[in-house]
C-alpha cells in the first residue's frame, strides 16, 4: 500500500514536470469557469482540439454565460454548430444550459456525481468538469488516458467492458493527485494527446520509459485492448407460406437459433438473395411440396435488424387446392387464422401477415 502511494507520488511528479514543459495552451484550460470548461468538453466529444478550437471560440463570444445559452434561439445555437455534425449533441447541450438556469440558478454543480445527473454529461465529461472546474479528485478517463494507463500499467481487459472500466477506475483512483488533481487529468489527456499517441509513439523520449510495460514487451499496438464491435452477420431468410384454403403450415421454432418457441414457416436459408426458388435446387422437400401447388405472391425482400444479425427475408405464398391431399414434412402443421392469431410470431412475421392483410 505504502509502496504504492509511493509510486504515485512519483508518477504523479514525472507526469506534471512533462506538463508543464509540453502542453498546449489551449483555452478552456485558462479557465475555470465551468460553464466554459462544459462547452470545450462537449465540443471536444465531437472533433479534435484543432478543429474545435474556433467552435469553442465562437460559442463562448456569442454566448458568454450559461444564460446566454439557456435564453439562445435553438436555430442560432444549431446555426452555430453547423460543420460538427451530430446535432443531437447540440440540441441536449441547449436542453442542458436551461436545465442548470431553471434547476440550479445558473450556478453548474459542483460535484461529478451532481454533474453526471445532467442531459449528455457521462462519467468522464463529469469527472472532467469537477476536477477542472471544482479541483474535485475525481479520475478522468477517456480514450486518451485509456491509451496511457494500459500501456504504462500493462492493463489488458477490455476498456468498453464494464469489468474493463472498473478495473482501470480502480488504478486511476490510486494514481489521481490529491493535492493538483485538475492538472493530474489535464496532463494524462495531454500526455495521451501528444506523447503516448495511438500509433508509433516515440518512446525513446518518453518519461516513462523506465516503467512502461508496453515498450518493456513491445507491445503498444496491442495496448490498450478495445473489443471490436461484433459486425452483424447478414442472413438471408426464404420462407414458404403454404396455404389450403384459410389455413397456412407453420411450425416453431426450437432450435438455438434466433426466435426460440415462436411460430415461422416452412424455411430455406440460402447464402445470398435468391431470384426465384429455382435457386434453391437440391432441397428435395421443397420442391415436392411446391409441386402440389402454386406460387400466388412474393412478398418484397424484408430487411430485420437484431443485435448481432441482419436478417434479409422474403416470403413466397403457395396455394395449395383444398382437395390435393398434402402431407406437411414433421412439426410443420396447418393452424386457422383463428390459431395463428394466438400463437406467439416474431415481430416480422406479425408484420408481414398484417401487410398482406392475412391477419
Ligand atoms: N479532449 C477532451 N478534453 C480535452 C482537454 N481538456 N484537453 C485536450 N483535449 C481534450
Amino acid at each position: 500500500m505504502i509502496s504504492d502511494q509511493l509510486q504515485a507520488i512519483d508518477f504523479n511528479k514525472k507526469l506534471k514536470s512533462w506538463y508543464l514543459k509540453n502542453h498546449r495552451p489551449l483555452p478552456w484550460r485558462q479557465t475555470t469557469d465551468p460553464y466554459k470548461i462544459w462547452l470545450s468538453e462537449i465540443i471536444l466529444q465531437q472533433t479534435r482540439v484543432a478543429q474545435g478550437m474556433p467552435y469553442y471560440e465562437k460559442f463562448t463570444a456569442n454566448y458568454p454565460t450559461v444564460f446566454d445559452l439557456a435564453n439562445a434561439d435553438e436555430r442560432d445555437v444549431l446555426r452555430l454548430w453547423q460543420g460538427l455534425g451530430y446535432y443531437s449533441r447540440a440540441r441536449n447541450m441547449h436542453y442542458t444550459a436551461r436545465q442548470v438556469v431553471s434547476e440550479f440558478g445558473g450556478k453548474f454543480p459542483e460535484t461529478a456525481l451532481t454533474l453526471s445527473k445532467l442531459k449528455g454529461l457521462g462519467h468522464y465529461t463529469a469527472a472532467a468538469i469537477a476536477s477542472f472546474a471544482f479541483n474535485e479528485a475525481v479520475a478522468a478517463i477517456d480514450g486518451n488516458v485509456y491509451r496511457v494507463m494500459s500501456r504504462i500499467f500493462g492493463i489488458k481487459s477490455d476498456m468498453l467492458s464494464n469489468e474493463g472500466k472498473k478495473e482501470f477506475a480502480k488504478v486511476a483512483k490510486t494514481l489521481i493527485s490529491h493535492e493538483d488533481p485538475a492538472t493530474y487529468n489535464q496532463a494524462m489527456i495531454e500526455f495521451g494527446a501528444i506523447q503516448c499517441v495511438p500509433v508509433s509513439p516515440n518512446c525513446t523520449i518518453c518519461p516513462f520509459n523506465d516503467i512502461c510495460y508496453a515498450y518493456a514487451f513491445n507491445v503498444q499496438n496491442e495496448l490498450p485492448v478495445k473489443a471490436k464491435k461484433q459486425k452483424a452477420k447478414n442472413r438471408f431468410l426464404n420462407y414458404f407460406i403454404f396455404q389450403q384454403g384459410e389455413k397456412l403450415a407453420m411450425q416453431e421454432r426450437s432450435s438455438k437459433d434466433i426466435w426460440k418457441g415462436l411460430y415461422d414457416f416452412f424455411l430455406v436459408e440460402s447464402a445470398g438473395q435468391i431470384e426465384s426458388p429455382d435457386d434453391l435446387d437440391g432441397n428435395e422437400t421443397l420442391f415436392a411440396l411446391l409441386g402440389k401447388g402454386s406460387i400466388r405472391q412474393i412478398s418484397k425482400t424484408y430487411v430485420h435488424l437484431l443485435t448481432h444479425q441482419k436478417l434479409h427475408v422474403q416470403f413466397w405464398w403457395v396455394t395449395i387446392p383444398e382437395n390435393v391431399p398434402f402431407d406437411l414434412p414433421p412439426n410443420i402443421y396447418f393452424f386457422s387464422k383463428n390459431a395463428i392469431e394466438a400463437l406467439p410470431k416474431p415481430i416480422l412475421i406479425n408484420t408481414l401477415l398484417n401487410e398482406e392483410k392475412y391477419l
